[in-house]
């Protein structure tokens, strides 16, 4: 290992991916704060060169984005009434979760039908709590991004994602104040990787956090959730969410495509490290700590049970199936040694490179003529 590499455990915090005692001992330690502040270490960057159109692909998605706006006040079926309990029974029943786990000998044996469908409410309510956080973030970081990048098309292209950030925190917060039964505080996994990215002063990481790592990951759960759900509301404003997420993936991908062209092993390796600290602050997050404990059952024996069930087991690993295509289209599976090509296999994920990446199909996910009500 050269200086410039670094080992597990200082990447992550323990040398054993899957520390449970670990990853647990992480929670948020002020659930009460309104305001969150981190340092952005960054510098503004003016260019005098206006050559519109000097990286085509991203002017193409600039053009696009304009013509993709949509109002999430106007072109969302708000009428519609939500039943939480009836959809949580209805999803349960549809999608036959955890019909395979056996519970015998655990903390859920004694637990009926109105334990498993207040599990289903509370999981809903921190799901799309995450998601509005996480939305958030992309929101600021999307903004630092107009500062920072040195391209003009670049700049033009991401104003337009901090409109569709603005939107997509809106329509979650209005889903969870409106039709849901209460928010979660973020998750403090979540929240170290929002603020590790924010913090770095390259921007380029911010692109690597925030365009590959944490919307890869939205993209594919958003697309997961939009196909479980049997709420028409919820799965309307999924369609349109994910339409925008996937122009912003693609965003990262072709940005970084470019800038990663000239960089070095030992830069590339750093890049290579940020991505795997992403994927296991994201996989983290995932256990929902956070409902376990509103639930009372003691959250180690929670996790450890649930992760037998064979349908979280692959609903954990569908999340990184954006994540790995485009970090091979990147280089970055493969820069060096192919470090991350290792961590990735360690992860279980390492099927997926061979997915489509997102700047291949996000025109794929474009909303068809006429299904933006407003246009
Ligand atoms: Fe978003
Ligand atoms: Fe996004």
């Amino acid at each position: 290992m050269t200086s410039t590499e670094s080992s597990t455990e200082s990447i992550i915090g323990r040398s054993d991916i899957n520390d449970l005692e670990a990853i647990l001992s992480i929670s948020n330690k002020d659930v009460h704060e309104t305001i969150h502040t981190v340092e952005d270490n960054a510098d503004s960057i003016f260019t005098w060169n206006y050559e519109k159109g000097e990286r085509p692909a991203l002017n193409k998605l600039y053009e696009k984005a304009k013509t993709s706006q949509w109002n999430g006040e106007t072109d969302l079926p708000w009428h519609i009434d939500v039943d939480q309990e009836a959809v949580v029974v209805a999803n349960q029943a549809a999608n036959n979760r955890g019909a395979d786990l056996d519970v015998s000998g655990t903390c859920f044996e004694k637990w009926g039908d109105k334990e498993w469908v207040q599990l289903g409410i509370e999981a809903q309510n921190w799901t799309l709590s995450q998601f509005m956080h996480g939305e958030q973030g992309a929101l600021i970081c999307t903004a630092k991004i107009v500062e920072t990048v040195p391209w003009i098309d670049a700049k033009y292209y991401a104003a337009t994602q901090v409109m569709d950030e603005a939107r997509h925190v809106e329509v979650f917060a209005k889903y969870l104040q409106d039709k849901l039964s209460g928010f979660y505080p973020v998750n403090a996994h979540l929240e170290m990787l929002l603020d590790d990215i924010v913090a770095d002063s390259r921007w380029d990481m911010t692109y690597l956090g925030m365009q590959i790592m944490v919307e890869g990951l939205a993209l594919a759960a958003f697309g997961f959730m939009h196909q479980m759900t049997t709420e028409p509301l919820l799965k309307q404003l999924l369609r349109y969410v994910m339409s925008d997420e996937a122009r912003h993936v693609a965003f990262g991908v072709l940005s970084l495509k470019e800038y990663y062209a000239d960089l070095t092993q030992a830069e590339l390796r750093e890049r290579q490290e940020f991505a795997f600290e992403a994927a296991v602050r994201m996989r983290d997050r995932f256990l929902q700590q956070e409902v376990w404990e509103r639930m009372g059952v003691p959250v180690k024996e929670a996790v450890q049970v649930v992760m037998h069930d064979p349908g979280q087991l692959l609903f954990q690993q569908m999340l990184f199936a954006k994540i790995v295509p485009n970090c091979k289209k990147l280089g970055l599976l493969d820069a060096g040694d192919g470090w991350l090509r290792t961590k990735f296999t360690e992860l279980g994920v390492i099927d997926f490179e061979h997915m489509p990446d997102t700047e291949e199909e996000y025109e794929t996910f474009a909303l068809a003529e006429g299904e933006v009500a407003s246009a």
